[in-house]
């Protein structure tokens, strides 16, 4: 549990608070690419931490994200003109260029230099492999930090995909579903008989042993976790994972070397995150069914929303409950995302801590938070914000091994684990099995 202060402090992330203060040192992926398709195309409204913002696409293709109200007398900018090179506000004509310089000013006498003191908080951005980044830190170019290396951002292009979808809760609780693997065998496996399993498969192990061990360890760039339960006789079934600041997890369905994918979990605000997906297309590796997407709307909350919600109970079908078989059985929910979805927007949209019961399965969740509420207090005192200046810390790989039951699971994988390397010897659905993203 976490006492009601530290839940408040781990939590809020709008601008002086102190897990505010700490996200904002790192580039935090704001939004597609194609949000914003091409020079001069409609703004898009954001809100990143607890801050609305638009960002548009200027004439020069710069992406600009600047604040929401006009520094004149605070209309939207959403309704303004991008057109070249700035985004013009339709009430009084002022108009601001993608670093937030105020260029134009005509409602002004021509002989008045006011627009030079004119200044709208802009942030600035970096694109890359389709996603853009927004830094909204204290650092200035060229003193910028650079961007973490996301192994699943930085591939040729047709290789990766990205996912987003929309959680209703407090980030941090879903970050929490990403770094607990004994969730699997229930939310998204309960229902499985291990007996129709095929030998030797990760959908074999996790449904035959749903209570693993684990072993939790401090990074740099923040905790990793090895799980692991019985394999064959002399074998233990892994599932190796980490968390790396301020909000990245490399979680461990789908093998070892075969897998390179990253989460993460980006606050709208407190109570609403995005979760955003890099993933390497792999052949063999089925992941579970994401679920369909509203029609988006410009609302910033309605981007990347489920059809299946908090408003419609996820669509839960009894009668699949009641039959409790298959991957969807054990809660009649549909779907690995849906069933995250579910549970974690259920805790509410802040859940206080201070009302749960750890137990050793927890032993990530508690060290994780551990590792946050430490370096965003040191922030506070002065230090500086780990790895941030080291892009290497996020090249980091994670999934499902076999080892043997003496190996020392660090060691053993150090070669499975190494970024950029291609491991055509795993043979990935027959190592997986039938369940999705086992
Ligand atoms: S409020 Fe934007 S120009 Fe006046
Ligand atoms: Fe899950």
């Amino acid at each position: 549990m976490l006492s009601k202060q530290d839940n408040e402090l781990i939590s809020r992330v709008g601008p002086g608070t102190v897990m505010g203060n700490f996200m904002r040192q790192y580039w935090l992926p704001a939004m597609l690419s194609s949000e914003l398709s091409a020079p001069d195309s409609d703004p898009l409204r954001v809100r990143l931490l607890g801050e609305d913002l638009i960002a548009f696409r200027d004439t020069n293709r710069t992406v600009g994200v600047i604040q929401n109200n006009c520094p004149h007398r605070g209309a939207s900018l959403f309704f303004g003109r991008n057109e070249e090179a700035g985004l013009r506000c339709v009430y009084h004509g002022w108009k601001f260029d993608a670093e937030g310089n105020c260029v134009d000013m005509p409602n002004e006498p021509a002989e008045s230099d006011f627009k030079s003191k004119v200044k709208a908080v802009a942030y600035p951005t970096r694109e890359r492999g389709g996603m853009v980044w927004v830094y909204m830190g204290p650092r200035q170019s060229p003193n910028l930090p650079p961007l973490p290396n996301i192994e699943a951002n930085m591939l040729p292009e047709g290789e990766g995909s990205i996912f987003i979808g929309m959680r209703e809760c407090n980030w941090l609780q879903g970050l929490e579903g990403d770094i607990d693997t004994s969730h699997f065998g229930f939310l998204h496996a309960g229902a499985i008989d291990p007996e129709e399993m095929p030998g030797g498969t990760f959908s074999k192990y996790v449904t035959s042993n749903r209570a693993p061990q684990y072993a939790v360890l401090n990074r740099d760039y923040g905790t990793m976790y090895g799980a692991y339960r019985p394999a064959e006789e002399d074998s233990y079934y892994w599932r190796i994972a980490h968390f790396v600041f301020p909000f990245f997890t490399f979680t461990p369905p789908g093998p070892l070397g075969a897998k390179v994918s990253a989460s993460c979990w980006v606050p709208i605000d407190d109570e609403h995150v995005h979760q955003i997906g890099f993933a390497r297309t792999v052949p063999g590796l089925v992941r579970g069914v994401r679920g369909e997407l509203l029609p988006r709307t410009s609302s910033p909350y309605r981007r990347f929303r489920f059809k299946a919600n908090k408003d419609n109970d996820y669509l839960i079908d009894r009668d699949v409950q009641r039959a409790n078989s298959g991957p969807d059985g054990y809660t009649g929910i549909r779907g690995v995302q849906m069933q995250d979805q579910a549970v974690t927007e259920s805790m509410g949209p802040i859940y206080d801590r201070s009302q749960e019961h750890l137990a050793s399965g927890d032993s990530m969740i508690i060290r994780t938070r551990r590792r946050l509420l430490d370096a965003a207090l040191a922030l506070a005192d002065g230090h500086a914000a780990p790895c941030v200046d080291n892009p290497d810390a996020w090249l980091q790989r994670s999934g499902g091994v076999v080892l043997p039951r003496d190996a020392d699971f660090v060691a053993a994988t150090e070669g499975l684990r190494k970024p950029f390397m291609a491991h055509p010897e795993i043979d990935v659905a027959k190592l997986v099995g039938p369940i999705p993203a086992a």
